[in-house]
């Protein structure tokens, strides 16, 4: 336990209430006589029990369980062999040597605050950048793809990942069902059901943007941008999942301990943050849109270029105020970094400030993790817990609008030349042309080792045994177009697994009438 009070002076250590009362008597509640009734002007208890009735607030309604740290960013002022400012003007990255503080919020997706982290699950992986231009959010995931490529459909997504809404059980037929009428998600899912979706812990993995951003320069010219994490020292490790059945049996929370202690034992966890750059444009001669989040970008074309650092070097100091109520968006770009039309990225980034006003509240900007460090003035007024007024020195504070002309706030000028892009299509609700959704996933499946093929196809032959036959052939269909191997040995085995659930049940029966026989005999 570290030593949270300030000063060894014991009047530091006197405890009071949120009015700054000294309480005198934290043991007993005030009572007529000592047996009771209790009398309800007892501020102290009053204050006490009502601010634990609200001490929770709604959890994330994905990615409710996490584990965060502090620590920097540090810039190569390049990326890979070039100037940084040849693709974007944004000051972090411009000077080799820049360091920039951040906040990372590690998580898994699914299941709740207090679930497992060994679960078969995406990880999230969320930076927040406190730079001298306000606030960069990186929220990303380990994997460097995503399930859609079409936000209408994350809300179903999701629903079909939890519990049954009537019994509350998990139930991976609902996922597959979904999963299985949505032929974009075979790449994803190839991830997933291999050892690469269950990180070893949150040190150990990569992380991704997974959607297609764009870099500015000063010129106002665009390029498309991927973003990844890359472990250094520490390295990348995935389990197995009998590995992962193993660890879930002893604890639920090895993923955070071990982030947590090898922070505190001085083992600070790094990440190259690299980029892949593609000229701003749809490119026709790709077989895949480089807008579509179910793709990876070759890396033999777009190498990956390194651009800077993360050391993470700090346990936070208090959950609730620092992992808890952190909000990340990817709405929060600075200038020199903007968004790309990916569909997924622009439904993603309504929101997660929409939730956010939810979860913690209008004024969630002005908590000290969620405040930029630089200087923040607006003409935003009031509101829940609003906590000072953010104004700049100087600014008259009876003029709380723009424009005006008796001492109000005044608008930036522009550091460099606007990207503007130019639009000329018809408004419609349409697939994109190039959805080619069994590709890659082939590829991939070709590029994982032996032991991890062998993985995915035992998983998939489990969890798919408990699905209705339509689900399974759908989804042994979909394996087939990425792979002919691929979905023959799915095939096999899900024929393995159901004969041998088969023998079970007939061994189980037979065990239960040789066990009613045997209660017979012994007069039950
Ligand atoms: C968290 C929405 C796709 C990564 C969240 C939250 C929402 C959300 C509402 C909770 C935020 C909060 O309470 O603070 C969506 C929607 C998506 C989408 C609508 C698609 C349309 C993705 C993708 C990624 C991702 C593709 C990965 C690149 C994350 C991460 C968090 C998160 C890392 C947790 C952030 C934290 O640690 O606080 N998402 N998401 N999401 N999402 Fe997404």
């Amino acid at each position: 336990m570290k030593e949270s009070a300030n000063g060894n002076n014991e009047q530091d250590k006197i405890l009071t209430n949120r009015q700054g009362h000294p309480v005198t008597d934290n043991q007993n509640v005030r009572t007529v006589g000592n047996r009771g009734p209790v009398t309800l002007e007892n501020y102290d208890f009053l204050e006490k029990i009502s601010h634990f009735d609200r001490e929770k607030i709604p959890e994330r309604v994905v990615h409710a369980r996490g584990a965060g740290a502090h620590g920097y960013f540090e810039s190569y002022g390049k990326v890979g062999d070039e100037h940084v400012s040849t693709y974007t003007r944004a000051k972090l990255f411009q000077k080799a040597g820049k360091r920039t503080p951040v906040f990372v919020r590690f998580s898994t997706v699914v299941h709740g605050g207090h679930s497992s982290e060994s679960e078969r699950d995406p990880r999230g992986f969320a930076v927040k950048f406190y730079t001298e231009d306000g606030n960069w959010d990186l929220v990303g995931n380990n994997l460097k793809i995503f399930f859609i490529r079409d936000p209408l459909k994350f809300p179903d997504m999701v629903h079909s990942f939890r519990p049954d809404p009537v019994t509350n059980l998990s139930n991976p037929e609902r996922m597959f069902d979904f999963l299985s009428l949505s032929p974009e998600a075979t790449h994803m899912v190839t991830f997933l059901f291999s050892p690469w979706g269950i990180p070893a812990n949150y040190r150990q993995m990569q992380g991704s943007g997974v959607n297609t951003y764009k870099w500015v320069n000063q010129n106002g010219e665009a390029v498309l941008i991927k973003y990844h994490w890359e472990p250094l020292k520490q390295g990348i490790r995935n389990l197995k999942q009998h590995e992962a059945s193993e660890i879930q049996g002893k604890t639920t929370t090895h993923a955070t301990q071990d982030l947590y202690e090898a922070i505190e034992r001085g083992e600070h966890p790094e990440w190259e943050l690299c980029v892949q750059i593609m000229s701003d444009g749809e490119h026709p001669e790709l077989d895949f849109d480089p807008l579509d989040p179910t793709k990876l970008w070759p890396q033999d074309q777009f190498p990956f270029r390194k651009v800077g650092k993360m050391v993470l070097n700090k346990n936070p100091e208090d959950y609730f105020n620092e992992v808890e109520q952190v909000a990340f968006g990817t709405g929060v770009l600075v200038d020199g970094l903007d968004f790309s039309d990916d569909k997924l990225l622009q439904g993603r980034t309504f929101s997660y400030s929409d939730t956010q006003r939810h979860r913690v509240g209008t004024n969630y900007l002005q908590l000290p993790i969620n405040a930029p460090k630089n200087r923040v003035a607006t003409n935003q007024r009031g509101g829940q817990m609003e906590y000072h007024v953010d104004k700049a020195p100087g600014q008259n504070p009876h003029v709380n609008y723009e424009p005006s002309s008796l001492g109000g706030l005044k608008e930036a000028s522009q550091s460099g030349d606007l990207h503007q892009p130019h639009y000329d299509a018809k408004l419609v609700r349409e697939k994109i042309d190039r959805p080619n959704d069994f590709q890659q996933a082939g590829e991939t499946y070709r590029a994982f080792e032996d032991w991890e093929r062998d993985e995915l196809v035992a998983n998939l032959g489990q969890v798919l045994s408990i699905c209705q036959q339509q689900i399974q052939d759908r989804m042994i269909g979909y394996f087939t177009e990425a792979d002919s191997e691929y979905g023959n040995r799915v095939r096999a085995e899900l024929e393995k697994v159901l004969a041998a659930k088969q023998d079970i049940d007939h061994t189980s029966s037979k065990t239960a009438d040789e066990m009613t026989e045997q209660a017979r005999k012994m007069g039950h």
